[in-house]
């Protein structure tokens, strides 16, 4: 997938070619383990300054994509390129250079913050860790990452406990950002917040982008705040991407009926742009015991004899990346 046109063509600061990882899953005493594919197959380009949307219900993948690429932990398969290093599995030095690069939001502020420490402290530590800078310069760094998240400096001496779930959530984005790494992998970093709140924590998130030009991989169930943020879009099923472009084009025009299903499902998106309802029933399968064929055919209202029987490949068509037998 490649940049909007909008933007010149830039390096990009991370690759994924064909990511795929799987789980050993114990069956309990005396049953065989099964294998888990949590992550198929999953390619994209990313370049300095935009945001990859990575969206589908709960259970498809998302967050193991997003381990993948914060370097938590390994793929199964595929590899993975940050700034012009390919990840080699093992090395150790190279995992250190490379995670100062890549950092990670979590969804829960409250539970990414030590209840214990000064946020100033939880701030700084990936200076600490990763640099060479002094007690003072370290300090004059985190005065200017609470600032650049609209925090102030007699917030550096509080304690987590002292702030609201937004706030939190700003602080956890200052302590992301200190470094100023290359690229930011969000999960789902707004869904825990109140409404209200959501958007401010966004647009932050747009600032900064702006400012620093980072790039974002953003996970998100919610397509109103993908419509907002992504530059591209990713639309996964059961742990394969089943629909990939630009944003626009697959707001504007989606082809995969889980794409359309997601869209319709939406209230807030602009109904011009919601496309014809479509309705699925029926929930995720489980991944122990995945469907044959295509994975959604079992809720797929197009579905027919091939979609139960052929896996559809992602091909290029309509200036996206789309896996159907049917469109
Ligand atoms: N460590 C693990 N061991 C076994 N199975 C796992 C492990 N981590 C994830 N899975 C399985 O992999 C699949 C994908 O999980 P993942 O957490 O990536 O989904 P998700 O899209 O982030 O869901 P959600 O929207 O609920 O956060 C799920 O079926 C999950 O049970
Ligand atoms: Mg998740």
């Amino acid at each position: 997938m490649t940049a909007t046109p909008m933007t010149a063509p830039t390096a990009p600061v991370m690759q994924a070619e064909s990511l795929t990882r799987h789980y050993g899953v114990s069956q309990g005493f005396l049953k065989p383990n099964v294998t888990v594919k949590a992550l198929v197959d999953v390619s994209f380009t990313l370049t300095a300054g935009q945001t990859l949307a990575v969206v589908g219900e709960s259970g498809c993948g998302k967050s193991t994509l997003a381990r993948q690429l914060t370097l938590i932990e390994p793929p199964t398969a595929g590899r993975l390129q940050v700034g012009d290093e390919w990840v080699t599995p093992g090395d150790r030095a190279q995992y250190k250079r490379l995670r100062s690069q890549v950092q990670m939001v979590f969804q829960n502020p409250y539970a990414s913050l030590n209840p214990r420490q000064k946020i100033g402290h939880q701030i700084g530590e990936p200076l600490l860790l990763n640099t060479t800078l002094s007690a003072a310069e370290r300090k004059d760094k985190v005065l200017e990452s609470l600032k650049r998240v609209g925090l102030r400096p007699e917030h550096y001496d509080r304690y987590a406990h002292m702030f609201s779930g937004g706030q939190r959530q700003r602080i956890a984005i200052a302590r992301a950002m200190v470094l100023q790494p290359k690229i930011l992998v969000a999960d789902e970093p707004t869904s825990a917040l109140d409404v209200s709140i959501q958007a401010q924590v966004l647009n932050l998130f747009m600032d900064l982008q702006e400012q620093l030009q980072t790039a974002y991989v953003f996970v998100s169930h919610n397509l109103a705040v993908v419509e907002h943020i992504a530059n591209d879009v990713m639309v996964m099923y059961l742990g394969r991407v089943v629909e990939a472009g630009p944003k626009a084009t697959i707001f504007a025009n989606a082809l995969h009926p889980y794409t359309l299903a997601l869209l319709s499902a939406t209230p807030s998106i602009d109904p011009a742009q919601r496309q014809k309802k479509i309705k699925i029933h029926g929930e995720l399968p489980s991944p122990l015991n995945p469907p044959s064929g295509c994975a959604f055919h079992k809720r797929c209202p197009k579905a027919d004899a091939r979609c139960e029987r052929e896996l559809p490949l992602l091909r290029p068509l309509e200036g996206r990346q789309v896996a159907c037998h049917h469109v």
